[in-house]
């Protein structure tokens, strides 16, 4: 005997990201901001005057990637559960990739999913984490292994909120933007190469090209089956930076720029880029003064440390490994002589 559920259907999630100042909004259901006490101090009075709701509700959790956890999922659950919110109630998320991604994993789980939307204040989280629905937290075996695929509703990116971020946060989202750059933009790359950043304009326009490559990605790929891995080059690498220094002496963008050089070193040693590219990229990297070097104090345990990574398969490392500028090769058969030939150039003398 066999029953069949029929479940074929296709299911439209597409959503606008707009990039400009925010606009009033006025929402007919419950609605809760989720921040965190600094981003509120800084400008939760401004989001107050464009956002408005039948209730509205504002839920702080504490802030720091070390509260990307399961106490503060719990907080805002509870919230919501003692404001009555329903299956058409909204969360917002306000605040960088942290509050971001806690808010959207909290809606996709509160009452099997509700509606979410993103209002990021980080560069990183402007160009990267808010756009694609990737959502989730931390538990003690490691980085985001907790989490759900649950695209926002809309994503309202106001590069106003960028005017109070510290420059190292700030360095650190354009680490992704040059890596949205390297892997499938090469005339996005040259347009970084003779922008300034911190000239708001140009800054808009690189946040659009950055969040346009990325939605583009998304579109093709949601769920990370193949293409969409490719927005991990430099994190193969830069997480074991960031294991191997606890988590404190890089911000992620940081650790992702030193895993660039290393994609980077490893492309030149396939044959896959010039070191004159790999120069360039290491130049632009340096002209928002992102670290560029990392000792590898032991080589073995550095290459061991690759298999904690979630996106490595049982027996084989994923590595993302560009091909020039502007084009990208999703690598998991690269012999273990080619990584140690890399990671050897770092090692501590
Ligand atoms: P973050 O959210 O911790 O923010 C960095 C710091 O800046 C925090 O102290 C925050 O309170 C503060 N801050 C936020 N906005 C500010 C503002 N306008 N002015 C001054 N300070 C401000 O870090 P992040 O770099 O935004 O995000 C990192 C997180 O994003 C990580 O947890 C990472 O896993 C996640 N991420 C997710 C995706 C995704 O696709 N979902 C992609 C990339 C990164
Ligand atoms: N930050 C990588 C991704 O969203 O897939």
């Amino acid at each position: 005997m066999q029953v069949d559920i029929p479940l074929k259907k296709v299911i439209d999630n597409s959503y606008s990201i707009t990039i400009d100042m925010l606009p009033q909004i006025h929402f007919d259901h419950k609605v809760a901001i989720i921040t965190n006490p600094k981003v509120a101090g800084l400008h939760l009075g401004y989001l107050l005057s464009k956002i408005s709701a039948k209730e509205l509700y504002i839920i702080t959790v504490a802030d720091g990637e070390e509260y990307k956890n399961q106490q503060s999922i719990d907080t805002i659950l509870e919230s919501l559960f003692n404001h009555r919110f329903n299956r058409k109630s909204l969360l917002i998320a306000f605040g960088g990739g942290v509050i971001g991604d806690m808010s959207g994993y909290a809606a996709s789980i509160y009452q099997r999913g509700i509606d979410f939307i993103q209002i990021p204040t980080t560069l990183l989280s402007q160009v990267d984490a808010s756009v694609g629905g990737k959502t989730g937290m931390n538990n003690q075996y490691g980085k985001n292994l907790i989490g759900a695929f649950h695209q926002p509703k809309a994503v309202y990116i106001d590069p106003h909120f960028l005017t109070t971020l510290p420059s190292r946060e700030f360095a650190a989202g354009v680490a992704e933007i040059v890596k949205m750059a390297v892997t499938f933009n090469k005339e996005f790359f040259e347009f970084l190469e003779s922008a300034d950043l911190k000239n708001p304009k140009i800054l808009q326009e690189a946040i659009k090209q950055a969040v346009q490559t990325k939605a583009d990605v998304v579109s093709k790929d949601e769920k990370e089956h193949g293409l969409r891995a490719a927005l991990n080059y430099g994190h193969t690498f830069g997480h074991v930076i960031e294991n191997e220094t606890q988590y404190k002496k890089f911000l992620h963008g940081e650790a992702v720029a030193i895993g660039m050089i290393m994609a980077n070193e490893t492309a030149v040693k396939m044959n896959l880029m010039s070191e004159n590219e790999a120069n360039r990229i290491q130049a632009l990297l340096q002209k928002y003064d992102l670290p560029t070097t990392y000792l590898i104090k032991n080589t073995h345990t550095f290459y061991e440390t690759f298999f904690l990574d979630k996106k490595s398969s049982d027996s084989s490392i994923t590595f993302i490994i560009p091909v020039g500028i502007g084009d990208v090769r999703i690598a998991d058969t690269i012999d273990k002589n080619t990584i140690m030939h890399v990671l050897n150039k770092f090692k501590e003398s």
